[in-house]
């Protein structure tokens, strides 16, 4: 069944530099509703948690140690065909890659250092919303 919505964080690189309200801004200006937000920190267990699915990538320690080290901003966010739509505003993994417009594109560093997360399917979004906030943290 299809949900309307997906679920992000403002990864340490874009905290680090800055970018946290740009970057809330242009999630807004693009239609997407704000239902959950959070301003946290990942620790090395929670990191290893949440991208176990890369456990096996030559980058994982690296990505855990990158996702452990500074404060993120965790939100779920509401939009028709939410999942799809964000991913395509974030771009590219890497920003070389990213499309001009997108979050990446503007405010990425690198392929490792990339500015956003964005859920990859509307399974994960759900999955990804609960590991960051409980029941009554949502709207
Ligand atoms: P995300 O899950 O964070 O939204 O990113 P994504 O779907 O675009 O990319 P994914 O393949 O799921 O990779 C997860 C994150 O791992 C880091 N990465 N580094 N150095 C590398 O080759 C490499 N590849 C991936 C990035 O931070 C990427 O977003
Ligand atoms: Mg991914």
């Amino acid at each position: 069944m299809a949900t309307n919505r997906t679920f992000t964080m403002l990864k340490p690189d874009a905290i680090e530099n800055g970018y946290m309200g740009k970057i809330i801004d242009m999630i807004i200006g693009a239609g997407f509703d704000i239902k959950a937000l959070k301003y946290t920190k990942l620790s090395v267990e929670q990191a290893k948690e949440f991208y176990a699915v890369h456990a096996e990538r030559p980058f994982y320690g690296e990505l855990v140690e990158y996702m452990s080290s500074g404060p993120i901003v965790a939100a779920i966010l509401e939009k028709d065909n939410a999942v799809e739509d964000f991913r395509k505003l974030i771009g590219a993994t890497d920003p070389a890659e990213a499309a001009e417009g997108t979050i990446r594109k503007a405010f990425a560093e690198n392929k490792g250092r990339n500015a956003v997360h964005g859920s990859d399917s509307d399974e994960n979004a759900e999955i990804e919303g609960k590991f960051h906030f409980a029941a009554n943290e949502v709207f």
